[in-house]
């Protein structure tokens, strides 16, 4: 099969301002050092606009921050034209798969949709949990499972 000159990915949460951008951050650092940065483009964008034109929330850079990633993202909501535009679409939670199931505007576009913890190696979660309520432990919950799952998603993407 011919190789695709282009892949594209988009990380979808519900506000696009802690596991999304931190999905994207984790992966455009692990593509750039597999040298793959021109054969894969990755982008982040939430369910709901309500934090449109915001950075990252501040405890997630700063966790991030820890670990070398630094989330330069800013906040907004999913368009119809992603769904043509994107390869792949990936959602945190049974909720952002439902949400961007309602949204998609024809059958190959559901197609694109997928659940991050799919590409989990250690499945130990079956979906990445919302850390804006939470206490420390979830940001670092999300770090640990987008690091496992975006590692995954780079091997499966890697054979095509
Ligand atoms: P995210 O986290 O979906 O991982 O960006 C949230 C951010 C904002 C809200 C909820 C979750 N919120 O309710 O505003």
């Amino acid at each position: 099969m011919e190789k695709k000159k282009e892949y594209k990915i988009l990380f979808v949460c519900l506000g696009n301002i802690c596991r999304s951008p931190s999905a994207e951050a984790v992966m455009k650092k692990l593509v750039q050092d597999a040298g793959l940065s021109d054969r894969i483009k990755v982008d982040s964008a939430g369910i709901i606009g309500y934090h449109e034109g915001e950075q990252a929330d501040p405890r997630m850079r700063a966790h991030a921050a820890r670990r070398g990633y630094k989330l330069d993202s800013i906040s907004r909501p999913v368009r119809t034209e992603d769904f043509f535009d994107f390869d792949l679409i990936i959602g945190m939670d049974n909720r952002n798969i439902d949400d961007l199931k309602r949204k998609a505007p024809d059958l190959e576009s559901v197609a694109k949709i997928h659940q991050m913890t799919e590409y989990s190696r250690n499945k130990l979660y079956d979906y990445v949990p919302d850390p804006y309520y939470s206490g420390a432990e979830g940001f670092e919950l999300v770090l640990d499972l987008l690091e496992d799952a975006c590692g995954g998603l780079l091997e499966e993407i890697s054979l095509l």
